[in-house]
C-alpha cells in the first residue's frame, strides 16, 4: 500500500500500537501532513486548547516567560497559546516530519529534534515553564521523562501536562507523579479531568505542577 492509501485509522491503531519508538516515529512520518485535520476536525481533539488554557491560568498572564513545548507535534499547543497572547516558545519533537509541520508554521523561536526518554539537550532551569499534551501516552513517553522536564525548568516554574485517561494508572503516571511530590521536586498546583477527543468522548488528566 502507498503512503497516499494509508487511512486515518490505519495510523491511529499505528501510533497507539507501536511495538518499538521506530515504529511510533514512522506512524508520525505517515500522520504528519494531515495529522491536525484528522485530529481536530475529525476527532475534535482539544487537550491542545485546555492545556494551553491551564498554562496561561499557571503564569497568570505573564506573557514574557519563555515555554518549552515538548512533544510539540505540529505546534498546536503553541498556536493557542499564541493566542492568548505568549510570544516566546520552543519546541522539542523527535519526529522531523512532525517538526517540519511545526516550522512552517512560525510560532516557535527554535525547534529541536530530541528524545525525551534521554537526557534532553537544555542547560538545568533553561525554561520559565514546559507543556507537554498528549505524549504521556499509550506507547509513547513514560513517566521516567517527567524528572527532565522539571531539571530543565526553573525553581517556581510552571509544567503543564496532559496523560490520557487509562495510560494515567496503566502506565505507571500517577506512581511517579506521586515519588516527584514525595521527593520535593514538584508540588501539584492542579489535576482534574479535561476533554480530550469530543468525538471519542474520551479525557485525559489535566496536571500543573509548580518546580520546586
Ligand atoms: C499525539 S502527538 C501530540 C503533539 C502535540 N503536543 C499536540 O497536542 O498536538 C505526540 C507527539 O509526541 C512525540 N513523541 C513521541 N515519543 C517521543 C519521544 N520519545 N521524544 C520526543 N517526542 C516524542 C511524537 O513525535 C508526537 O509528535
Amino acid at each position: 500500500m502507498s503512503e497516499k492509501q494509508i487511512t486515518t485509522t490505519e495510523i491511529l491503531n499505528k501510533v497507539y500500537n507501536a511495538a518499538d519508538h521506530e515504529q511510533l516515529m514512522d506512524a508520525y512520518h505517515d500522520w504528519a501532513a494531515k495529522y491536525d485535520s484528522d485530529l481536530v476536525d475529525r476527532f475534535g481533539y482539544v487537550a491542545h486548547i485546555g492545556s494551553a488554557k491551564a498554562l496561561d491560568s499557571a503564569l497568570g498572564g505573564n506573557y514574557e516567560a519563555v515555554i518549552l513545548d515538548a512533544g510539540s507535534g505540529t505546534g498546536l499547543v503553541a498556536e493557542e497559546l499564541a493566542k492568548l497572547g505568549y510570544r516566546h516558545m520552543d519546541a522539542l519533537d523527535y519526529s522531523k516530519d512532525m517538526l517540519d509541520q511545526a516550522r512552517v508554521k512560525k510560532i516557535y523561536r527554535s525547534l529541536f529534534q530530541a528524545d525525551m526518554k534521554e537526557r534532553l539537550p537544555f542547560d538545568d532551569n533553561s525554561y520559565d515553564a514546559v507543556v507537554c499534551t498528549g505524549t504521556f501516552t499509550y506507547g509513547h513517553v513514560t513517566g521516567d521523562a517527567f524528572s527532565e522536564l522539571i531539571r530543565i525548568t526553573r525553581p517556581g516554574g510552571p509544567i503543564v501536562f496532559t496523560v490520557r485517561e487509562g495510560a494515567y494508572e496503566e502506565y505507571g503516571y500517577r506512581k511517579k507523579m506521586l515519588e516527584l511530590e514525595t521527593a520535593d521536586a514538584w508540588e501539584l498546583v492542579s489535576f482534574y479531568d479535561s476533554p480530550y477527543q469530543l468525538e471519542e468522548s474520551n479525557f485525559c488528566k489535566m496536571c500543573t505542577y509548580r518546580v520546586r
